[in-house]
């Protein structure tokens, strides 16, 4: 692993769109693995300012999300569906319909789960993954206790992740419990992985990923087992290290 420190968020913006803008630029036709939660927000800011300012395109490119809520009305503005079209994707040229998430309103949540593992893979797998961490550990919605080697699959979200993410809905109770996610396994195909975190509060998942021994119990160190990951932090999330 990589660990790039970083002085502010803007810095760490434009260490992570670097990295999106070599393969992007280098790879032809590329598969994107896309996150969302607020961590790569002003990173996908600094994407959609090289794009309208600097010319960069994603014509060529697709994208697979790492994750979706179970069970939230189509459309609802917590959808992952929705947050990467109005915080990244919809303000580049990126075809819509290459904009691939699990479906969260599948009758059956274990056999899409399944579907879009496989769809992954026939799309010629990821090249470039971004990530945040769950203050957890957590990774997609990996909580920890989850295989180093799942697959993508139905998942139920501990008490301190739905406690993180009540604060993008009305109430604790609208958090859904259920999401769809990509395994740690099916992340840790991606041929390049990128992950980004700042503050306080991600420090010692932060620590566990980079010194700790590789277990379940921090699911984001199972990341120590992938051959090309930069992180990039701030001095906060990276003061534990
Ligand atoms: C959610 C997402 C993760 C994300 C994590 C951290 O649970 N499923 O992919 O990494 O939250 O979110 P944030 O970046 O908002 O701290």
């Amino acid at each position: 692993m990589e660990v790039i420190i970083v002085a502010d968020a803007a810095e760490g913006a434009r260490e992570v769109a670097d990295v999106f803008e070599r393969v992007v630029r280098d790879a032809g036709p590329v598969v994107l693995g896309l996150a969302t939660g607020s961590s790569p927000i002003a990173a996908y800011q600094e994407l959609i300012r090289r794009h309208r300012e600097e010319g960069l395109s994603f014509a060529d490119a697709r994208a697979f999300l790492l994750d979706e809520y179970v069970g939230l009305p189509a459309g609802h503005e917590q959808s992952y569906h929705r947050f990467i079209r109005e915080n990244f994707t919809s303000h580049i040229d990126m075809d819509d319909a290459l904009v691939l998430s699990p479906d969260g309103g599948a009758a059956d949540p274990a056999a899409e789960a399944a579907r879009y593992d496989r769809s992954i893979g026939e799309a010629g797998g990821v090249d470039l993954q971004i990530l945040g961490i769950g203050s957890n550990g957590h990774i997609a919605f990996n909580e920890p206790g989850s295989s180093l080697a799942s697959r993508t699959r139905p998942v139920v979200l501990t008490e301190s992740t739905i406690a993180d993410n009540a604060r993008f809905f009305a109430s604790r109770e609208d958090v859904p419990q259920l999401a769809l996610s990509q395994g740690l396994g099916t992340v840790r195909e991606a041929r390049e992985i990128v992950l980004t975190a700042t503050g306080e509060n991600k420090a010692r998942a932060i620590a566990q990923m980079v010194e700790g021994p590789v277990s379940a119990r921090w699911p984001g160190s199972a990341l120590q087992l992938h051959p090309k990951v930069t992180v990039v932090v701030d001095e906060a999330a990276g003061s534990e290290l």
